[in-house]
């Protein structure tokens, strides 16, 4: 068993910042969040100047305890309160309707909530006491960051504390469905799967089409993007060197996996690389959260 050990002291040190209204960088078992605390404006407002974010992109409030869900939304549907007892804490977040007391600054209508799985993302709201909406801690457009270093390389300077948990085991964000229309629907997919949910659910769920009101606003941006143009190889013979990613990587190759996806872009971006070549085998495009992902880097290239 691997035991882990958290500075308590550090987290209450990040307590302290969050109540002082500073938004502090924190783990999550997906990738690191920039949190501020449900309750407090003026710091949620500073977290989209920081990540210089486009204000109609909402974000998503961690919770630690099942009991905020009722704080942040209007009803839970049965669906909805089935999913969280299946996957929570764990990479899974749920939209749903907002209740009129929360900020506005989150989302208008609708809230996105997560319970995360991550030891030092959970006692951090326990002992906040709050819940913490988070997005990724990264500046807007680049790739989201998977460790300590990542977010230093991205805010240094811009905020008071990074909590260090190491890097983080699953590397892409959360899955992402949405309870608020008259069916389920799949706004991102991540590592908890299509197939899972629908096992969980008993029913089928949708994806959103370009005519769906309550699309996720951020999958309109050019997310997850490095500076380097990416190509997709469909055959070994394309692929020229030197940035390689192959799911199975042969001599002078790199691992792809969702861990290593997005510090194989910020490498190749230290590295001023000017194509990253990835082998694009079925194995690859059957991995619906990774190929998004690679993907959403594609867009607008
Ligand atoms: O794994 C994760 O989800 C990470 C960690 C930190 O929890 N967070 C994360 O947050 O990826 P962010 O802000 O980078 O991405 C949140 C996504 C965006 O695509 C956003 O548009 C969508 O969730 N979203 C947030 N609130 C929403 C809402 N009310 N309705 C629809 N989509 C929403
Ligand atoms: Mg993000």
């Amino acid at each position: 068993m691997d035991t882990e050990i958290v500075d308590f002291t550090q987290i209450q040190k990040a307590v302290a910042f969050l109540r002082e209204g500073k938004p502090v960088a924190f783990p999550t078992e997906t990738v690191y969040g920039l949190g501020a605390s449900v309750f407090c404006e003026a710091a949620i407002s500073k977290i989209f100047h920081i990540k210089n974010r486009p204000a109609d992109n909402p974000l998503i409030a961690h919770i630690s305890d099942i009991q905020q869900l009722s704080l942040l939304c209007k009803k839970i549907p049965l669906q909805a309160s089935l999913l969280c007892k299946h996957f929570w804490p764990g990479p899974l977040t749920i939209v749903l309707e907002k209740r009129e007391a929360i900020s506005k600054l989150i989302g208008l209508s609708t809230i996105a909530v997560r319970m995360p799985s991550h030891p030092i993302a959970l006692s951090l709201i326990r002992n906040l006491d709050e819940p913490i909406v988070a997005p990724s801690a990264n500046l807007s457009g680049k790739p989201s960051p998977t460790c300590a270093k990542d977010v230093f390389e991205d805010l240094q300077g811009k905020i008071e504390l990074i909590l260090d948990g190491g890097p983080c085991d699953i590397g892409i964000e959360s899955t992402v469905i949405s309870f608020v229309g008259e069916k389920p629907l799949l706004l991102r997919p991540g590592l908890i799967t299509k197939q899972e949910l629908e096992e969980q659910l008993q029913s089928e769920i949708a994806f959103p089409s370009d005519s769906t009101p309550h699309h996720s606003p951020g999958m309109k941006y050019r997310h997850y993007a490095p500076k380097a143009k990416i190509k997709l190889c469909y055959n070994k013979s394309e692929m020229q060197g030197p940035f390689i990613l192959s799911l199975q990587p042969q001599q002078g190759e790199k691992l792809l996996n969702s861990q290593t996806l997005y510090a194989h872009f910020r490498e190749a971006d230290r590295l001023n690389v000017e194509t990253i070549e990835i082998e694009c085998s079925s194995e690859l495009m059957q991995n619906a959260a990774l190929f998004n992902r690679i993907q959403k880097a594609c867009e607008g290239v």
